[in-house]
This record gives C-alpha cells, structure tokens and sequence, in this order.
C-alpha cells in the first residue's frame, strides 16, 4: 500500500517538524537547528536535534532519527499509517480512500473496537442479575456506582464462552478476538474461549482514548488474584499506565505512582485523579519518560511491605533518570492506599492529604533506609553510615540539595560539616573522572556499533563508507546537482552495499520529482531510517562545492579500483580469467 506522493508532500509541508515536536519537547534555537533533552531516552543534557531545514530530527545520544512521521510513530506509539493519520488530523486534511487497505492497520483497529465491544458487554453485565456477586464484592470495597461508571468496570461472566458469542453476534471473527487476548485457542483446537472469566474486569484505557487491554481481577482468594491481558499489537504493558488518561487531566504536573489498580481507583474515589498505576509489572524507563510528558514529580505511593519497598528503591533510579523530582510517601501499618484510605472511613481523604503533605524527597527516604539497616552502638557503624550517606548525596546533580544534606547530616552524626564536605568532594571527583571515561567510551562504541550492524562492510572501507556517505547528504541537499553526478557515478560502484541501497533510492526519488526522503518511513527500517538522517545532517553539506562532489566521487572510484584488484590478487588464475570475462560487456 502506498500513499499518493502528491498527499504525503503536503502533509509534511503542513506538518511543521518544529511545531509538531514542541507539543512533546522543550526545544531552544540553537544557530538554525532546535534542540532540547531527548524524549526517546533519559539525557541531563540536550543532544536532540531537529533540522526545520530539512525537516528531520536526530538525536547523538541515542541514534534515533526520522522526519515527522517518524517521530510520530515512535513518540505515540504508532504505525505508520496511523501516524499519517494523526498528522492528516491536524493538519486538517482528510486521508486519500484506498488507504486503508494495510492489514496490520486494520486488524489494530478491529482489535480496538473488539475491546470497546467487551468492554461495553463487561459492564452491562455486571450491571445486571448475573453481576449480583461481582457488585457486591465491589460495594464491599466501598466503590461507589459513580466510581464503578467513571472507570467504565465491568464483570466477566463464569460462562467461558459468554464473550465469544457476543463479539461473533457482533460480527468479530474468531482471529481478531484471539488476537485481542480476549480468548485463546481450545487446547483440542476446535474453537475458542473466553480468558477471562468470572472476574471485575478493569479496561485499561490509552491517552487516546481507546480501550488498549484488562486487567480482570478474581472475587475469591483464588490465584492468580489479577489476570492481565498480554501484550497484543495495540497494546504493550510496559510502556502504559493505568489510569493515565484521567490523571493527565489534572494538569498538576504531579502523579502519584501505585502498585494496583485499586489503588488508583480509591484515590479517585478519594479526590486525588492524579493516580498511576504500572500494569503488573516493574516500572519501566519508556514508563517514566511517558509520566515525564505530562508531570515534573512523582509521588511513589507503593505498598509498605518488603517487596513494595524494594520496588520503591528501584523506582526512584529510574524516575531519577528520566529527570523527575521524586517524593516517596510512606504508609504506617504496612498497607497499600487502597487499605489506608478505607481504615481511616470518613477520614480517609484528609488522612492521605496528610500523608501526601508529609511524604519527603527521595533522598531522605534512602536516608532513613540506611539508617534503619545501621546500629549505631557499634563503633564502625557510624563511619559506616557517614561513608554511604556521603554516597548518596554525592548522587545529587544539585550543589544546593547536596549543601542541604551534608548540614543535616553534620547536625544528625555530630561530625563537622567540613569534614563531610572534604568526604564528598573526593567522592565526586574519583567519579566524575570514572564517568567522563566512560561516557566517552560509550558514546564512541555506541556510535560505531550502530554504523557497523547496519552496514557491515563500513569498517574495513572507511574511506569508500565515508565518501558515500557524504556523496548522499551533498545529493540530498543539492538535488539538482542529481544530473551531474549521474554521469559521473551510479549506485553500482559505491563499495558498501548498505550505502548503495539509499543512494539508489534518493536517485529514483529525484528522478520522480520528488523529495528525497518522501516516503523513506515506508521504505525502510526504523534503524535505517535513523541512519539515514544520521548521514544527511552530519555532513550537512551546505557550503559544499561541486567540486567536492567530484571528489567524493573519485575517492569512492578509486576504492572500489582498488578493492577489485586486491580481489583479483587473492585468486587463482582461472578465477581471474572466469572473472575479467564474465564482466567484459557484451556486443
Ligand atoms: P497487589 O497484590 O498489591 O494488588 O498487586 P492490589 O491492588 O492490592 O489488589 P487488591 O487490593 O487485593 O485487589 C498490585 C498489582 O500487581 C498486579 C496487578 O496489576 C495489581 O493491581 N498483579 C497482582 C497481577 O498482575 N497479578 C497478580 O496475580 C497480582
Ligand atoms: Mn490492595
């Protein structure tokens, strides 16, 4: 399926590169290209470029790239033709017909209305006789019919095959209700059935507002207590968020962070909408850079007992990572909100504000951790505890929180504070020293490990590689010099094959009169298309001649010369002659 060119242009003319990402990054001018904090991994400092110029976008940090619709796709998630969509949407054009015809495409969206059809039969259910158990588990979780409404609830009958036949009445055919996760395969292969039975189902909703997945959650003691809907092409557990439709609608740029999904749910209840919840498994990087977008804190709200506490420590790295402000909230009596806010009854609300009130920064909380893992009536134990605690403060990007720290810590030990201070300094130094080397080294390594994947024969022709490369990016910015290097060059005599493949492509855009990279998302790998805008905006080569075109024609001629006869020297002589002939051009 391809999208007519004459729509795909305007729609990129239309869909501004700059406006487009700044709805999703803070970008700043930076001589004639924006940049800003990379939204596609955890940076401090900014190495995300876009390029109005030319319409494309590349990040050094991590090697993503791409135009607009690239962008779209990875930020939202999306495929191709649903990131056309989005943009057409925008832009206020409406999609050619005949573009619907993707069959990835289509069975997302018959997955989509399937779970909106479950969802709407889950909840007439448990609205009705048959949903007179899963209801009364609910009132005694003190859930109000309003809460149940605004979370759209619902309850899947014990019936095993209750949903199938509703979703065939409604014409779903088995595939896309198996590729739903709404039911699996019978194990004698006749058939199917429903997975989920006999539970409160809770429908995970994406920012969209599309129904993504359930979570289905049994009313008995039985195991397993949850079951989750597996990761299906519209939905994916790691990089969602329970709840985070409504919570983005605060506008509070707070979240607070829960284990369950009855967590968030009573927090609703309770008055605070800003609730998340991860979706049965570890928080997640791509799920802290998703709250980054609508939140600048987060409040770690998980259970009191080991395993929650464990999950919190974990937690903080990674939000810390994202460049979240974090607060972790403790609750007494090892409990988890849900519990906390119905013990306290009629309190409840004010006795969570209280906690909310109260709960401190991340580093206190691992301040207090190690304190409690210390005893202070050994002798070793205090230095112990002075050694870790300066550890942890050296953690702080900022010199003001870790002034703050090493004051109390001075006032809480008794020790002087220049003393913690001179511990810190040497701790910062040794890893400022640690972590220069190894950025560096990551960052090269990264770098060429990436070229060399996609491009295998880059290394050992460096230079033939390196000519090709910038022959593409001078093409691409000076399309009409195309004539000229035609009668020069062709695809046939680059040495890396990997090169030659975007060389021939750009020639056969040009040649159509149209923009080199038009429809490259379509054409090429996600990684191929990152390097793609690698090489065209790193020698972008706006000052270049025509006769540095020749240039980098003949070194690439000269190269593959070369290599011809170190192959030729490598042969044995009946190779050559079957090689010298078979190449001769016949009349
Ligand atoms: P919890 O066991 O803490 O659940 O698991 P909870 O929210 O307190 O449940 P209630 O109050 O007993 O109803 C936290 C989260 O872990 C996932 C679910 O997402 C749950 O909300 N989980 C837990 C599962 O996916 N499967 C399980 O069997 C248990
Ligand atoms: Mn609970």
């Amino acid at each position: 399926m391809a999208l007519p060119s004459g729509f795909l242009s305007e729609l990129k003319m239309r869909c501004d590169i700059t406006d487009v990402v700044s709805s999703y990054v803070n970008l700043k001018r930076r001589g004639r290209n924006m940049v800003g904090l990379c939204p596609f991994h955890s940076e401090k400092t900014p190495s995300f470029n876009i390029y109005p110029e030319n319409g494309s976008f590349f990040c050094f940090g991590c090697g993503v790239g791409g135009d607009v619709i690239t962008f779209i796709m990875k930020i939202e998630n999306l495929d191709y033709i649903e990131a056309v969509k989005l943009l057409a949407n925008r832009a206020g054009m409406s999609m050619p017909e005949d573009s619907y015809d993707d069959g990835i495409s289509k069975l997302k969206g018959r997955i989509l209305e399937a779970n909106r059809e479950a969802a709407r039969f889950f909840h007439s259910k448990l609205m009705s006789d048959e949903g007179k158990t899963a209801q009364e588990y609910l009132i005694g979780r003190a859930l109000s019919k309003q809460t149940v409404v605004r979370f759209g609830l619902g309850y899947a009958p014990a019936n095993r095959y209750a949903l199938c036949d509703h979703l065939r009445k409604k014409g779903f055919k088995d595939e896309e209700i198996v590729a739903a996760n709404l039911a699996f395969k019978r194990s004698s292969g006749k058939g199917i059935v429903d997975r989920f039975s006999d539970r409160v189902m809770f429908p995970i909703i994406d920012l969209r507002g599309n129904v993504i997945a359930f979570g289905g959650r049994i009313l008995t003691d039985q195991k397993p207590k949850y079951l989750n809907t597996s990761d299906t092409l519209v939905f994916k557990k790691s990089s969602n968020l329970f709840s985070l439709n409504n919570a983005k609608n605060t506008g509070l740029r707070t979240l607070i962070l829960c284990e369950g999904y009855m967590d968030v749910i009573a927090l609703n209840a309770a008055g605070f909408h800003n609730a998340v919840a991860t979706l049965g498994t570890a928080l997640t990087a791509e799920q802290a850079l998703l709250m980054k977008r609508y939140a600048d804190e987060v409040i770690i709200c998980y259970d009191a007992d080991e395993a929650g506490q464990k999950a919190t420590a974990k937690a903080i790295d990674i939000l810390r990572n994202a460049g979240l402000i974090i607060r972790v909230l403790n609750i007494p009596d090892g409990k988890d909100p849900d519990e906390f806010i119905r013990k306290n009854g009629e309190r409840g609300q004010a006795a969570f504000k209280n906690l909310l009130e109260s709960s401190g920064d991340d580093v206190e909380y691992r301040l207090t951790k190690l304190r409690q893992r210390h005893d202070f009536n050994r002798a070793d134990s205090k230095a112990n505890y002075l050694k870790e605690a300066v550890n942890i403060i050296a953690n702080l990007d900022s010199a003001i929180e870790q002034d703050i720290y090493s004051s109390k810590l001075s006032e809480e030990m008794g020790v002087r504070k220049d003393s913690i201070v001179e511990e810190l300094n040497k701790v910062k130094s040794s890893r400022r020293r640690d972590f220069a080397k190894k950025e560096f080294r990551k960052v090269t390594s990264d770098l060429t490990g990436r070229e060399e994947k996609l491009n295998p024969q880059r290394r050992e022709n460096m230079r033939a590689a390196r000519a090709e490369e910038m022959l593409i990016a001078y093409i691409f910015h000076n399309p009409d010099m195309l004539k000229k290097a035609e009668k020069l060059i062709s695809a046939s005599d680059f040495v890396t094959d990997f090169n030659a493949r975007f060389y021939k492509y750009i020639v056969e855009q040009i040649g159509e009169g149209l923009s080199p990279d038009l429809n490259i998302a379509q054409d090429f790998t996600p990684e191929e298309v990152s390097r793609f805008y690698s090489i065209i905006n790193t020698y972008n080569s706006q000052t270049a001649t025509v006769g540095a075109m020749g240039e980098y024609i003949d070194t690439i001629k000269s190269e593959k010369n070369k290599l011809s006869k170190a192959d030729l020297s490598n042969m044995s002589p009946e190779e050559i002659m079957k090689n010298i002939y078979s190449k001769k051009p016949k009349k």
